[in-house]
C-alpha cells in the first residue's frame, strides 16, 4: 500500500455538494491527494509550471504525452495556423453589444464556430483533438476581435506571428508583442489553470459529452459553468476585493471585520484541497516578480497582507485565483478578461475529458433524493379556484 492509500480520507467540505464522492474514472489528473498536490497525467504541476511552455502541457493533456522538441515545434506551428476566424464568426461577434460580458462572448463564439465548422457525426478522436486545438488557438482571437470592434469600432487582424497562445492574447489586447517576461508569466499561469479533475465546469463538459453531443456543445456548456464566482469567476471577484483598498493596513482592518462577520472572502479556500493550493506559491512568485519589474507593488502587498490575515484568523489558504488576479492586473489585462484567460487554458483539460468520457461511452445520470410532498389529491383545473401563487403561499 502507498502512503496515499493509508491516509485517512479528509472530511467532506461543508459548502460543497457531492464533496468527496467519486463520480467516475480519469487518467488525466489527481487533485489534493496529500491535501496540497496536483498532477497532470502523473506529472507534478510543480515540475511543469515554471519551465514548460503552455503548448507543451496542452499537448500532454489533449494528445496524451509530453512532446519532443520537433513535435512541440510542429504543434506550435499548427496552433499558429488556427488563429483566424471564419467570416460568420466575425459577423456574429460584430453583432454583440459592448456591454456583453467577455465570458458570454466566448460562449457565443464557440457556439458559432460549432455551426460554421461542426464536428463530424462520428466524433472521431483526431477530429476532436483538432477542434480542441482550433479553440485554444482562436479563443483569444474571438474575444479580442469582439473587444476592439465593440469598444473601439476597429476590425483587428487576429493572425499575429507570436510564438505562444498567451503571447498572441497579449499582443491582440495591447496591439504590440509582449515582453519576454510577460510571455513567460502567461505560460506559467495558463499551465496552472489547464486541468483540475472533476471540477464543476469539467464535470459539466463530461455530462454533455456523455449524452453523445459534440465537442462545441461540451465546451460552451463548460464555459457557462466556469463563469460563476464560486468557480472561474473567482479571479475577477478576487481583484474587486483587492482593489477596494488604498494599502495593506486598510485591507487588514477591513478583512478582519468581514471575517468576524462570517463573510466568505472569494479567492480563499478550495472545494478539494485541505492544506493548501499547490498552485498558489507558483503564481504568487509570478505576481511578485511582475510587480517588482513594474516598480508597482501596492496590489501585491495588499493581496499578501490579506493572505496573512486569512491564514491567522481562519487558517484559510489562498487559492490560484488570488494572486492570478494580481498577475493579470500587472500585465494590463482588464478584470472581465481574467476568467476568459482561464477558459483558453482549461479548454485543454475540458477537451481531454470529453475524449476520455467518449471512451467510457456512458451517459451520466445520477439519482435525486426526493424532498417534495407525497400523495397529493389531484384537483381538476376548473375546480382549482384561486391563483396558483395564492394556493402555494
Ligand atoms: C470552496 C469553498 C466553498 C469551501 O468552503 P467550505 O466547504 O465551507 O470549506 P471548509 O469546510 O474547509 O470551511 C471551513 C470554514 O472556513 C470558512 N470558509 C471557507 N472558505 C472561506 C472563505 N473563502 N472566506 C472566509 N471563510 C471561509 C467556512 O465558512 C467554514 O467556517 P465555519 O467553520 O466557521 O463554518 C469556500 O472556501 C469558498 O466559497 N471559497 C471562495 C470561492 C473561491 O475562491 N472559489 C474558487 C475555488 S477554486
Amino acid at each position: 500500500m502507498t502512503d496515499l492509500q493509508t491516509q485517512a480520507k479528509p472530511p467532506p467540505k461543508k459548502s460543497v455538494a457531492l464533496s468527496g464522492i467519486v463520480a467516475g474514472n480519469t487518467a488525466l489528473c489527481t487533485v489534493g491527494r496529500s491535501g496540497k498536490d496536483l498532477h497532470y497525467r502523473g506529472y507534478d504541476i510543480l515540475d511543469l509550471a515554471e519551465t514548460c511552455e503552455f503548448e507543451e502541457v496542452a499537448y500532454l493533456l489533449v494528445h496524451g504525452v509530453l512532446p519532443t522538441v520537433s513535435e512541440l515545434s510542429a504543434y506550435k506551428a499548427k496552433l499558429k495556423s488556427l488563429r483566424g476566424l471564419p467570416t460568420a464568426v466575425r459577423t456574429t461577434l460584430e453583432a454583440l453589444p459592448a456591454a456583453a460580458h467577455p465570458m458570454d462572448v466566448m460562449r457565443s463564439g464557440v457556439s458559432t464556430l460549432g455551426c460554421v465548422l461542426p464536428e463530424t457525426h462520428d466524433h472521431n478522436h483526431p477530429g476532436a483533438r483538432d477542434i480542441a486545438d482550433r479553440l485554444m488557438a482562436s479563443l483569444g482571437s474571438i474575444l479580442l476581435y469582439w473587444w476592439h470592434f465593440a469598444h473601439h469600432g476597429r476590425r483587428i487582424e487576429v493572425e499575429t506571428d507570436d510564438d505562444s497562445i498567451g503571447g498572441h492574447f497579449l499582443h491582440l489586447l495591447h496591439g504590440a508583442p509582449p515582453s519576454p517576461s510577460h510571455a513567460r508569466a502567461m505560460h506559467t499561469s495558463l499551465i496552472l489553470y489547464a486541468e483540475h479533475e472533476f471540477n464543476a465546469s469539467t464535470f459539466t463538459a463530461r455530462t454533455i459529452a456523455g449524452t453523445g453531443a459534440d465537442m462545441y456543445s461540451a465546451i460552451s456548456g463548460a464555459i457557462g459553468a466556469l463563469r460563476g464566482p464560486k468557480h472561474g469567476g473567482a479571479n475577477e471577484v478576487a481583484f474587486e476585493i483587492q482593489k477596494r483598498y488604498a494599502g495593506p493596513d486598510e485591507a487588514e482592518a477591513d478583512i478582519r471585520k468581514r471575517v468576524a462577520a462570517k463573510e466568505v472572502v472569494i479567492g480563499f479556500g478550495h472545494p478539494v484541497y485541505t492544506i493548501g493550493d499547490p498552485r498558489n506559491e507558483v503564481i504568487k512568485g509570478v505576481a511578485r516578480q511582475l510587480s517588482a519589474d513594474a516598480g508597482s507593488t501596492r496590489m501585491f502587498e495588499i493581496a499578501e497582507r490579506i493572505e496573512a490575515v486569512m491564514s491567522e484568523t481562519k487558517k484559510m489558504f489562498a487559492n490560484l485565483d488570488w494572486f492570478s488576479a494580481v498577475s493579470y492586473h500587472m500585465m494590463g489585462v482588464p478584470t472581465a478578461m481574467f476568467t476568459p484567460l482561464f477558459v483558453i487554458s482549461r479548454t485543454s483539460g475540458w477537451s481531454a475529458h470529453v475524449i476520455e468520457q467518449r471512451q467510457d461511452n456512458k451517459i451520466i445520470r445520477p439519482s435525486a433524493n426526493y424532498v417534495g410532498p407525497e400523495n397529493l389529491t389531484f384537483v381538476p383545473i376548473e375546480a382549482r379556484g384561486k391563483s396558483s401563487a395564492a394556493r402555494a403561499a
